[in-house]
């Protein structure tokens, strides 16, 4: 006697019935890139679909959004002026502050969040304050903090710390409690690799390191149980929700995290998971809506809760049609 799995397969009401897994607009978060200037809407090169846009276009780009039903969004900041601190991050005028400010006075009904990080803003390039060859962790968590303030006075709706320090979390949970934000929730870039897979982001964030890699701080790839260690203890520090980055080529440690915590999990879509698929398809090699989606339901059935990603938009278009 054998089973017969195939019966299950051959009604497509059935098939959904059957259906262990399922993508939603809700799942998504979406990244957007924001820059000093008007009537700025600049589409990066090394990803097609994805733009660097002035806070005006952003407010135009947050409506489309909400049309299709896509409430969450996270913002990275690309400012007038770089420095050794990062000081743009850390003034209540900067780049972010702005973007946030304008954003939540026009779209009130927008989930904001906000990448908290050095690296967009730092002349160097590194997620910190550098001394010879490393980003300095203990000084970083000060400025960090600072930085944290500054998101939430301007109105974000959730802190997303991406830098790979040390303490970051419990820092910045004391930091904003002691602020009176202590309904603002983390979300942690809790375990966060060392990846050639930003390649793209940082033409588009602007913050490639002007040398060396961010190997000293973010995570080296073959390392299983630091992986589950690293955000098991973001967790611990007060991490709301956990985070596995880049997604694709991780999804065994979102299976592992997943089994090793209550908390809900997002993944990060990285930009050169994404732009292999859209140069594919510019190439004419895969059906690319088909193998978007099967992307999604992976990150889902590996235990996702949440997917940041640059597909959000056209996986938002298929979901209605
Ligand atoms: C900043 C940050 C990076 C990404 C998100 N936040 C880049 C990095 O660590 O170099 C990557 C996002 C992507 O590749 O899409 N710390
Ligand atoms: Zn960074």
């Amino acid at each position: 006697m054998f089973q017969r799995f195939r019966r299950t397969r051959l009604n497509p009401i059935l098939q959904r019935l059957v259906k262990e897994t399922h993508v939603s607009v809700d799942d998504f978060i979406y990244p957007l890139f924001v820059r000093p200037g008007e009537s700025i809407k600049t589409e990066v090169a090394s990803m097609p679909g994805v733009y660097q846009m002035s806070i005006d276009e952003i407010l135009k780009e947050c409506e489309e959004l909400k049309k299709l039903g896509i409430y969450a969004i996270i913002l990275f900041g690309i400012p007038e002026v770089k420095d050794s601190v990062g000081s743009d991050a850390l003034c209540e005028h900067g780049i972010i502050a702005s973007s946030v400010k304008a954003i939540k006075q026009a779209h009130p009904d927008m989930f904001v969040v906000t990448d908290l990080c050095f690296c967009e803003y730092t002349d160097h390039g590194h997620c910190g304050i550098i001394d010879d060859n490393t980003v300095l962790n203990d000084e970083t968590l000060e400025i960090s903090a600072a930085q944290a303030i500054v998101h939430a006075k301007a109105g974000a709706d959730m802190i997303a710390p991406s830098g790979m320090m040390d303490g970051i979390i419990e820092t910045l949970r004391e930091a904003l409690d002691e602020g009176g934000y202590e309904n603002l929730p983390i979300m942690s870039y809790s375990t966060k690799f060392a990846s050639g897979y930003y390649g793209p982001f940082r033409d588009v964030a602007e913050s490639t390191p002007s040398f060396g890699d961010r190997s000293s701080y973010q995570m080296d790839p073959a390392n299983r149980r630091e992986a589950i260690a690293e955000s098991v203890e973001d967790e611990l520090q007060g991490a709301d929700i956990l985070m596995v980055k880049p997604a694709l080529a991780y999804l065994d440690i979102v299976r592992d995290i997943r089994e090793n915590t209550t908390k809900p999990l997002a993944v990060y879509n990285v930009s050169g998971e994404y732009a292999m698929l859209k140069h594919a398809q510019a190439a004419g090699l895969i059906d690319y809506e088909r193998v978007m989606m099967e992307t999604m339901i992976a990150f889902k059935r590996a235990g996702a809760d949440i997917i940041i990603s640059y597909h959000a938009k056209e996986v938002a278009k298929l979901l209605k049609s």
